[in-house]
């Protein structure tokens, strides 16, 4: 059992980087143990865990389900079966597939599951620690030059495009395997610092499919509204019917991410307009984004068929367009 110092600097950094809050004793799941809190959610508590005697330089992340209903049960156990697809397809997944030469792929666009238990009385699923969400990211100065080489020349802007462009290709990546996100926002976007090529460079991945559709698992809410979040949802998730939720509920809520990346504003600060049918982006903010503008303010139509592909935002952020 770990005591003090928690085994591993990589423990101690994590703890740093989520700010999460160490508990009296950690709890056992299985063969993993919890430390310390990084969230507690609608349906139970997220923990920075390790695991047991054997593993305890493995940092990981314990989601647990309190009282859950079978509901909530249901919905995780669809979603660690999405993940656990996506990560398949990761390992076998074409670098190439994207035609960018400076492409790197230092980690799949989804956190590998470790293990689960959805059947005892206190249900957990443990995943891989893919860093703090993007708004605690942000929070804790994504561009810093503290723990960057001097050889990383890139500007805070830089930083903020490519963690745009990993966004994109994670969620693109979903997509092509037909799974649809639907609540997407920077709290279920994880950023990690790794290694690559020689430098610290910021690998993306999407937590949280709890809410997420794939055409292989059909659900019980196909012919409810999907709540989502509301600001980062699309319209159509909060009234409309589930079929017409498609992967432009996805591009909308993209959109909501990239002003908040390079704003710092919340949707609701965002957005203005008369009814929730006309709200459009504050032109103020708008000009912040730059060559990302128009692709932005497209893609927050209220109608989904307005919305433009995601693959349109890649020549916005490399190509001959792009902000230079
Ligand atoms: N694999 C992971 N690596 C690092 N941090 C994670 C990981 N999974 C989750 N987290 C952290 O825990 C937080 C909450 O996790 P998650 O979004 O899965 O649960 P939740 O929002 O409470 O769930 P729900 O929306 O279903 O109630 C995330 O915002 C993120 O900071
Ligand atoms: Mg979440």
């Amino acid at each position: 059992m770990i005591t003090d110092d928690f085994g591993s600097r990589r423990f101690q950094r994590a703890l740093k980087l989520t700010g999460a809050n160490l508990l009296d004793e950690p709890n056992q799941h299985g063969a993993f143990f919890s430390h310390a809190v990084i969230a507690r959610g609608g349906q139970g508590t997220v923990f920075l865990g390790t695991g047991d005697d054997l593993a305890q330089s493995r940092v990981c992340v314990i989601k647990t389900f309190a009282d859950s209903e079978q509901d909530a049960l249901d919905r995780a156990g669809r979603s660690v079966r999405i993940q656990l697809r996506l990560l398949d397809k990761a390992t076998d997944y074409p670098a190439a597939l994207f035609p960018r030469d400076e492409q790197i792929r230092p980690g799949p666009w989804v956190p590998d599951i470790l293990a689960w238990d959805l059947e005892s009385a206190a249900p957990w699923v443990a995943q891989d620690f893919r860093g703090p969400n993007l708004r605690r990211a942000l929070a804790n100065g994504v561009g810093d030059r503290s723990g960057r080489s001097d050889r990383d020349q890139r500007t805070d802007a830089d930083v903020r495009t490519w963690l745009l462009s990993q966004i994109v290709d994670a969620v693109e990546f979903a997509h092509m395997h037909d799974v649809i996100h639907r609540d997407l926002k920077p709290d279920n976007i994880l950023v990690e610092r790794v290694k690559a090529s020689h430098l610290m460079v910021e690998s993306v991945a999407l937590c949280d499919f709890d809410l997420s559709k794939s055409r292989d698992h059909t659900t019980l809410t196909q012919t409810g509204a999907i709540m989502g979040t509301p600001g980062y949802s699309a319209p159509e998730q909060l009234w409309g019917n589930a079929r017409d939720v498609t992967t432009a509920a996805d591009v909308y809520a993209v959109a909501m991410v990239a002003v908040h990346l390079f704003t710092g504003l919340e949707p609701w600060d965002a957005m203005v307009g008369p009814d929730l049918m006309h709200l459009r982006l504050d032109p103020s903010a708008a000009g912040q984004l730059g060559s990302k503008r128009e692709w932005v303010e497209s893609a927050l139509s209220f109608n989904p068929s307005d919305r433009p592909p995601l693959r349109a935002l890649h020549r916005k952020l490399h190509g001959p367009e792009a902000d230079r």
